[in-house]
């Protein structure tokens, strides 16, 4: 699983390039455009979820530079660069800041290195998230991530893209073993368990990328197991620290959402 990924293959999908494609990226071929399509009129609101989910992220790194001492973050299956990436974000705020994006796709090893790397505070390691050991002693991990110090571990819309029997939850308490007390995770996640469309969209999914599990709120928050989920919980992404007013999730009924805009969850621990 470690290592260099196989060439671009322009004939079958791949996850981050349908994604970029859904974010009115450039990055992809006719194979993943098709897909694309099939997403967007199977499920209406797939641009709406990725920019959801882009903006969360990009709230969470904010949130972390804003609040926390933390500098330092490992962007698990990070895609391809697109309008904010993650060093952008944190590097605004502080130019210190370091980040080890990780990604398997060859699209983004490609044509995401030349953006993602660009300074000696960035690098983007070619290993399976699934092989956490792996990621943690690649050397550009060992030179950008000082493990002495709290650490920001990104899991942004990439565990539902691992099954059970690949143990998600292994895979977050491996990080959660390896950072010191301070450091924060952030997950988002596809989410089941709230209306039937859920159900339909996981099947697409997995018939396209032969992967794919969606997890209850309930489960999503079992694979931060031994940390402290912190406020406002695991909520519709939209909700997840919104900044436009009256949107902040206040802990009560759920507000009103689309269906869509219900499909994937956000939420951020704290290793205590
Ligand atoms: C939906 S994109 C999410 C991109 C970004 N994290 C975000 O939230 O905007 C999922 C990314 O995870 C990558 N990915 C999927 N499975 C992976 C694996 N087992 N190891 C490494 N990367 C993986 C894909 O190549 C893709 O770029």
């Amino acid at each position: 699983m470690t290592g260099e990924s196989s060439s671009i293959d322009s004939t079958r999908p791949s996850i981050a390039r349908v994604y970029d494609y859904l974010l009115g990226g450039k990055d992809n071929y006719a194979v993943d455009r098709e897909i694309g399509d099939v997403f967007k009129r199977d499920l209406p609101g797939s641009v709406a979820i990725a920019f959801a989910n882009r903006a969360a992220l990009t709230r969470a790194v904010r949130e972390i530079m804003a609040t926390t001492g933390v500098r330092q973050f490992i962007d698990l299956g990070s895609g391809l660069p697109t309008a904010d990436n993650v060093h952008q974000v944190a590097q605004r705020r502080a130019p210190e800041a370091r980040v080890v994006y990780v990604d398997t796709d060859p699209q983004v090893l490609v044509h995401g290195r030349a953006l993602l790397e660009e300074n000696d505070r960035t690098r983007v390691v070619p290993v399976d998230v699934r092989d956490p050991e792996g990621i943690r002693n690649h050397p550009d991990t060992r030179e950008l991530i000082d493990f002495g110090r709290p650490v920001a571990v990104m899991f942004s819309a990439i565990l539902h893209h691992v099954n059970d029997d690949e143990d998600p939850a292994g895979i977050v308490r491996y990080w959660r073993e390896q950072v010191p007390s301070g450091s924060h995770f952030f997950v988002s996640h596809f989410r089941s368990g709230n209306n039937p469309e859920t159900a339909e969209a996981e099947k697409v999914l997995q018939a396209t990328f032969g992967r794919g599990r969606w997890r209850t709120d309930a489960e999503i928050a079992a694979l931060l197991d031994g940390l402290e989920i912190l406020e406002p919980g695991i909520v519709p992404a939209p909700l997840w620290h919104a900044e436009a007013p009256g949107e902040a999730w206040n802990g009560g009924g759920e507000p009103e959402l689309t269906v869509w805009e219900r499909l994937i969850a956000a939420g951020m621990a704290r290793k205590p």
